[in-house]
């Protein structure tokens, strides 16, 4: 069956290992009592574009309708789609571009790449190129940023609700520092996102996050009625960078010599709440991280961007200290991979140097219920349990023959995931299905010679 095959109003059962979290697993690397619910031969039955049950197969399977399409994964393990809380769509060509650090790499390749956007087909081509290359990691929703036209958003929430996925996204505000043709002037970018909101947001499973850049590119002016926006409606989402790159830290203090610190900007303008997200934040003090957890904002950690711009090493343990919610996000095109098993590999890393090692249990439900509470999701995604949304990833451990090898050497569930986080990309994903639809099947089957 193709993907253009299934319609959303079938039922149908998905037997295979499944893998899902109730809570968050903590530090430990055994995870915490109740947090993980783990079925060696379980069947997943979805209907309508929702999960109808979880069990294990054999309970299940005498409660099942008379011939009801079962497909057989067993040998692979399903988890709940992969979210990205913070990726930037506009950026997708300008990945692994040689060189630069934040503020450079903005001007040199960023800034002149989302010109492009305000080309209507440009903007079209790259939503299904990137959606097409989301499904095929297994990132079933992602918190967007757009470019500052207008038809750049639209093109993005068409593609989304063609395809009946859940997706946050926003037109970026900015009316200084950056080319003229990004530059709004500073009432008509409100203006603007007014109208998208009209149009978008709460429609199918779409939402809008409203996207002010960066403090540097933005005026109080913008910052403040970004603020008024959000207060007049709590349902909207808001996301931002922080505290990425020290160059960037020193010129957000000449620019706002009357505010205490970056953070401090933002509050001004009433943007730090239970649905705004800063990407990155690492370098910041434990007063600030405070300040944001008593907010019930979250902290997108983007570890493979974090590398490679050369930015720094979040202090993941730091934020946990504080309470504070953290996503995981590639941050692509400053990230080098839009994979979710990617960048748990470089939040390993990171962790690392750090003498912070991120656990696999950690790491998946980072990606899964993690990024969905962080998000304010987890009504709707992030779990396999009855009545959510049908999001999932069907992951083959046999991949590769060097996955089938690592992995047939597993003595643990948490082996198993370690290895994928480490060994697995594209390959790994054998299947995404969102809202009950399948999206993406790769292409050959598991070449498990040797
Ligand atoms: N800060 C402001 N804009 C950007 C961006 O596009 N990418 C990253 N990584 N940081 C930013
Ligand atoms: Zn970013």
């Amino acid at each position: 069956m193709s993907p253009d095959e299934m319609t959303h109003n079938d039922s149908r059962v998905l037997r295979a290992e499944l893998l899902s979290f109730d809570a968050d697993p903590g530090e430990a690397d055994t995870p915490a009592e109740g947090s993980v619910c783990h079925l060696a031969d379980g069947a997943l039955w979805i209907e309508n574009g929702r999960i109808r049950a979880v069990e294990d197969y054999a309970t299940l399977a005498p409660q099942l309708p008379e011939g009801i399409d079962i497909i057989d994964h067993r040998g692979k393990l399903i988890v709940p789609g992969f979210i990205d809380s913070h990726v930037h769509y506009v950026q997708l060509e300008i990945m692994a571009s040689y060189g630069r650090q934040l503020l450079d790499w903005l001007g040199d390749y960023t800034f002149p790449e989302e010109c492009r956007f305000a080309a209507q087909e440009h903007a079209e081509l790259l939503s299904e190129a990137f959606l097409n290359e989301m499904l095929r990691v297994g990132t079933t929703t992602a918190q967007v940023f757009c470019s500052s036209h207008p038809v750049s958003v639209d093109a993005f929430f068409s593609a989304s609700h063609r395809r009946g996925l859940r997706m946050l996204a926003g037109k970026v505000l900015m009316d200084r520092h950056a080319p003229d043709a990004l530059c709004d002037d500073t009432l008509g970018g409100i203006r603007d996102s007014e109208r998208l909101i009209a149009d978008w947001h709460g429609k199918g499973r779409l939402g809008f996050s409203l996207t002010p850049r960066f403090a540097p590119t933005s005026s109080r002016a913008q910052l403040d009625a970004t603020g008024g926006l959000m207060r007049n409606d709590p349902s909207l989402w808001l996301q931002t960078h922080l505290a990425e790159n020290t160059g960037e830290i020193d010129w957000v203090a000449e620019l706002f010599p009357d505010s205490r610190d970056y953070l401090a900007v933002y509050e001004q303008s009433g943007l730090v709440g239970p649905r705004s997200t800063f990407a990155h934040g690492i370098h910041l003090d434990q007063a600030m991280r405070g300040r944001l957890a008593e907010r019930g904002a979250n902290l997108a950690f983007c570890p493979s961007s974090n590398l490679f711009l050369g930015s720094g090493l979040f202090d993941r343990l730091a934020a946990r200290e504080m309470d504070l919610n953290i996503s995981y996000a590639s941050d692509v095109g400053g990230g080098t991979d839009l994979s979710g098993l990617a960048t748990l590999k470089a939040a390993y890393q990171v962790g690392q140097l750090k003498g912070q090692p991120l656990t696999a249990w950690q790491g998946f439900f980072g990606l899964t219920l993690g990024n969905a509470r962080a998000l304010s999701l987890d009504g709707h995604i992030g779990r396999l349990a009855p009545g959510m949304e049908a999001d999932l990833v069907v992951l083959d451990p046999a991949a590769t023959p060097l996955l089938a090898r690592r992995t047939a050497r597993s003595r643990s569930l948490a082996e198993t995931l370690f290895a994928l986080m480490m060994l697995g990309d594209d390959r790994s994903v054998a299947e995404t299905w969102a809202g009950g639809r399948l999206q993406h099947r790769r292409d050959n089957q598991s070449p498990m010679a040797g």
